[in-house]
């Protein structure tokens, strides 16, 4: 057997959970998961090859055929467009002399694009080999194609090139620097974790990743569970379009993060935990790995933590590989298990059969670090600031038209038009709130407030000024779900590539009142229909335009009542070539 692949194979002890984790490892080496590969990985692991095949096939970051020694894949998100993303992105083709989505023929390069990778703040942006490279410019693409042609490794690029900025801009509860190292835990080892369970639910915390459901209920549903194998896992997956807030957790508030998964596992009486890390954050891997270790070395994890003698829990890191559904918390978990990430039906839900059918809470990592500060500062402090139903304070990535973008910490209840001044935002048009999957609040509506109650939101906040088309922002959402839709079940995955069809035949100008009424009935069967929240929230972009911003449509139809899809006439040239005919009556007008 290759020794490579057989060493991962012993180094993940043979175990099919680890498929994923094993497949990415033989990408990075090999630039593909060959066939060859796959063989041995399915020998190696006593699994059927068709189970390696279809992982692979999965996970846009996996590859059956060869990638570039350079592999350059562009945030293809609509901020990153509105920074200039598809000129810098020709400009290197161009000088590497290779077209997008093609390995350039001496096996050098690719460049292709890929789903948000999480850096609007600081874009256009790239992954190159997996790693992060933001804010590019034309001057920078020039020192990639010099180091590209020099076969340099990137430990020998500049380091300037990989620097990610935090750009917090407005802090508050969770993004104070005043929380000290292991006090969550202190004070559940002092208090007991009934008392601690008790802040919990006083302090009325609501999951900070976009469904908003109470903190401490999920943990005390877990908590009830028969089977006293638990886990906790952190859903660092972060791939909604314009989200970047966990990033800047994940990089700067590590402990906080550990210290509220931790508590977690002393409440729920876990012993096992994982962080899912988005594979387009790999960067942050060997720091949290240190983190990690430095942790074990001073008792925050591993045996008897901080001496107690039954604290026992631990954290391990799983990448994800380029999947947008991985952060729906089922597919999460099949994910986790090495498989294809095609979300659960449920019931039953995590809480009772979670990883390995066990009981798992699923956490955003937003939710980890306030529940650690709960524990420290107590229920009633952190119900003192929002709203009635919305306590305490929401993490916004702020990007796009603004001059000041980044991460805002502010209480629940906060204004659009409030935030809008703070990020020096001016001229805007509409804001698109909580994602390719959240809602579009056009000026009128810029009154309303961050809340459960009103706008909810998993801390996406993209802005767009007057002088924009949201007409792109549209499509790229409605191209980004038709790749994105996992494809189980009928009306996403249909749906998802129809709707993405009828909005670029609004923009090429070809559709007309018929079509806006095909998409109103579409978005009805997929919110009526899917089978998770990926294509329930799908046409919501396209319906809020729709409705609330119908001129964006308006202005694009065409003179007709009614034009196929379809172009008949075209679709017989074929058969008028072979039978010779150009005559007028050979074709259908
Ligand atoms: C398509 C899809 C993608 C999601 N992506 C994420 C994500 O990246 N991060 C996240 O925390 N939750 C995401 N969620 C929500 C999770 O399913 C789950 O509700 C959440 O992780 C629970 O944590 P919370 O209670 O702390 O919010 C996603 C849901 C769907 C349907
Ligand atoms: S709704 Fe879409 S993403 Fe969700 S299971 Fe169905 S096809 Fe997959």
């Amino acid at each position: 057997m290759n020794s490579f692949v057989s060493d991962v194979l012993h180094e993940f002890r043979h175990d099919a959970n680890d498929l994923l984790q094993i497949l990415i490892r033989i990408q990075d080496r090999y630039s593909q998961v060959s066939s060859k590969h796959q063989e041995l990985i399915a020998a190696g692991l006593d699994i059927p090859r068709t189970r390696v095949e279809a992982v692979v096939q999965f996970y846009a970051f996996l590859s059956d055929t060869p990638r570039g020694d350079f592999n350059i894949l562009f945030s293809h998100n609509i901020t990153d467009l509105m920074l200039g993303k598809q000129q810098i992105m020709d400009q290197l083709c161009r000088k590497l002399g290779v077209q997008p989505g093609q390995i350039r023929a001496d096996g050098r390069a690719t460049v292709d694009n890929t789903s948000c990778i999480g850096m609007n703040d600081q874009g256009p942006a790239a992954l190159i080999n997996g790693y992060a490279v933001p804010r590019l410019t034309p001057e920078r693409v020039d020192v990639i194609v010099d180091k590209v042609e020099d076969n340099a490794p990137l430990y020998e690029w500049p380091d300037a090139f990989f620097k990610v900025e935090t750009n917090i801009r407005r802090s508050d509860l969770i993004l104070e620097r005043n929380y000290v190292v292991g006090a969550a835990l202190d004070a559940v080892i002092a208090r007991g974790d009934e008392a601690i369970m008790d802040e919990l639910h006083r302090s009325g915390l609501r999951g900070m990743g976009g469904a908003g459901f109470e903190t401490a209920r999920k943990w005390a549903f877990c908590l009830k569970a028969r089977d006293h194998e638990r886990y906790v896992v952190c859903n660092a997956d972060e791939g909604e379009p314009g989200t970047f807030k966990d990033r800047v957790l994940l990089q700067d508030y590590a402990h906080l993060l550990f210290d509220g998964m931790a508590l977690c596992a002393r409440l729920i009486g876990a012993q096992k935990g994982y962080l899912y890390l988005r594979g387009e954050y790999r960067y942050l891997l060997t720091s949290l790995q240190d983190t990690l270790e430095r942790r074990r070395s001073s008792g925050l994890l591993g045996h008897s933590i901080r001496g107690v003698d039954d604290f026992d829990f631990d954290i391990e890191i799983h990448l994800g590989a380029g999947a947008y559904v991985c952060g729906e918390e089922s597919a999460l978990i099949e994910s986790l298990e090495g498989k294809r990430a095609i979300p659960r039906t449920r019931p039953p839900f995590p809480v009772t059969h979670g990883l390995h059918n066990k009981p798992t809470v699923v956490n955003n990592v937003e939710t980890f670090c306030t529940a650690a500060k709960i524990a420290d500062g107590g229920g009633e402090w952190f119900a003192g600031i929002g709203t009635r139903r919305s306590k305490g304070t929401k993490l916004l990535s702020i990007s796009g038209d603004c001059s000041r973008p980044g991460v805002y910490e502010y209480p629940f209840g906060v204004r659009l038009e409030q935030i809008l001044d703070d990020c020096g935002a001016t001229d805007t048009q509409a804001v698109q709130i909580g994602g390719a999957a959240g809602h579009c609040v056009p000026e009128r509506e810029f009154h309303r407030q961050i809340s459960f109650e009103d706008l909810s939101t998993g801390g996406s906040f993209m802005i767009l000024n007057k002088e924009r088309d949201l007409l792109a922002m549209v499509q790229n959402f409605a191209e980004f779900f038709a790749h994105e839709s996992c494809g189980f079940c009928t009306p996403c995955r249909i749906g998802t590539t129809l709707m993405k069809d009828l909005v670029a035949k609004v923009t090429d100008g070809h559709a007309t009142r018929a079509d806006l009424e095909e998409m109103h009935h579409l978005a009805k069967i997929m919110r009526s229909s899917s089978n998770c929240g990926l294509g329930l929230t799908a046409p919501t972009v396209i319906i809020d335009t729709l409705e609330k911003l119908p001129e964006v449509y308006a202005r694009r139809l065409g003179p007709k009542d009614f034009e196929p899809a379809f172009d008949l006439d075209h679709a017989l040239e074929d058969a008028r070539r072979i039978t010779s005919r150009e005559d007028p009556d050979a074709h259908i007008l």
